[in-house]
């Protein structure tokens, strides 16, 4: 039987190469493409079978940062779909992104100077809004509505004879710091992403401590440094070809340095041939390019308390109740 992998953000960038990559490893995999736009999603799926013939896609509608679009792409999934291998948890955005210009500077003279470049740790700020939903923008398109989806789709996933994989893309951009238990939606703070990318980690380790046992086990990645429509906002395209040489330069020193989308997906494909059973629920896994250009995954503790772990995965749980009791009234009003 066809193996089935749902990648959310199939439209550009990592996720786009993603889709690719996984169909030059096995050409019979059905993909389904959850995105936002539909007619992207149908320009993909037209470019993918003209180069993988004998593969399947299927797309479904769903916008990430909207709860019903989520309930109800998941309700397409189930329809069509009785068990999904993986799921890609890839969407994410990083809302007009500021450089840190004092940051930058200091950064440039110290010690932490490739450290600075390949993570953006201190860099960046962004200016976040609420969503329809009421959430922060950057916490329900990251993370919230993901974790929606993974709840909407269990039974597509949790087989404990043949075990499912979740695996999200999160970023060395993730900083403990950053994340608050009392300010999940990090609504006081200028780095909703880097606080978003931790909760990421966070959900990751508390899902394979709930879930395991069900079949279903969740990895991180980082893809690094790559060039696509997020990067691009934080600065025009022009500026990253200049730094291009600097860029090429620095993965002598550090691996971040990934470039193409294409190589930023390693280690979201790595994944795809591993024994879930076998991984390591607290490593995250770094897409990483050498200077001579060869790719390869790196691993790396994560800095995760499995305590706090398992308070936010409650915390989320909670959140869940009142938005399906809101989402009830509004849609029965009495
Ligand atoms: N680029 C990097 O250097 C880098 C580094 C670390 C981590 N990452 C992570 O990599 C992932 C992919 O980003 P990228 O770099 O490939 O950027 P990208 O080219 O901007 O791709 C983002 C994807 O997410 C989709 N998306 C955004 N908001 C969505 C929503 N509300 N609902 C559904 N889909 C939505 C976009 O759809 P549309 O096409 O409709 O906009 C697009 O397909 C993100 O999670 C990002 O945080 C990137």
């Amino acid at each position: 039987m066809r193996k089935v992998a749902l990648i959310t953000g199939a439209s550009s960038g990592i996720g786009l190469a993603l889709c690719n990559r996984l169909l030059e490893e096995d050409d019979e995999l059905h993909l389904c493409l959850a995105c936002r736009n539909l007619s992207k999603a149908e320009a993909v799926r037209d470019a993918l079978l003209a180069s993988h013939p004998s593969a399947e896609v299927t797309i479904v509608q769903m916008d990430v940062s909207s709860l019903r679009s989520v309930v109800q792409g998941a309700k397409e999934v189930k329809q069509k779909f009785q068990r999904l291998d993986y799921l890609y948890l890839n969407a994410g955005i990083m809302p007009n992104p500021q450089l840190n210009i004092k940051a930058f500077f200091f950064g440039i003279f110290s010690r932490n100077v490739i450290h600075m470049f390949s993570t953006a740790e201190g860099l960046l700020t962004q200016n976040d809004k609420v969503t329809a939903d009421g959430f922060q923008e950057v916490f329900e398109t990251n993370l919230f509505g993901h974790f929606i989806l993974i709840r909407e789709l269990e039974p597509l996933l949790c087989h404990s004879d043949n075990p499912s994989q979740l695996i999200w893309t999160s970023s060395r951009n993730a900083k403990k710091s950053n994340f608050s238990l009392e300010d999940i939606q990090h609504t006081k703070g200028q780095e909703p992403y880097s606080s978003s990318k931790y909760a990421t980690d966070l959900l990751n380790v508390a899902l394979n401590r709930n879930f395991n046992q069900k079949g279903l086990y969740s990895s991180v990645i980082c893809p690094g440094v790559v060039m696509t429509n997020m990067t691009y906002g934080i600065l025009p395209p022009f500026v990253w070809t200049l730094l291009l040489p600097v860029m090429w330069l620095l993965r002598f020193f550090a691996n971040a340095f990934t470039m193409t989308p294409y190589n930023g997906a390693e280690a979201l494909v790595w994944l795809f041939h591993q024994k879930p059973e076998s991984l390591n629920p607290l490593t995250k896994y770094l897409s990483s390019t050498t200077g001579f250009g060869t790719n390869y995954v790196r691993s790396q503790k994560m800095d995760i308390d499995e305590d706090t772990a398992e308070k936010f995965y409650q915390t989320l749980l909670d959140l869940e109740k009142r938005v399906r009791i809101t989402i009830e009234k509004s849609d029965h009003p009495s």
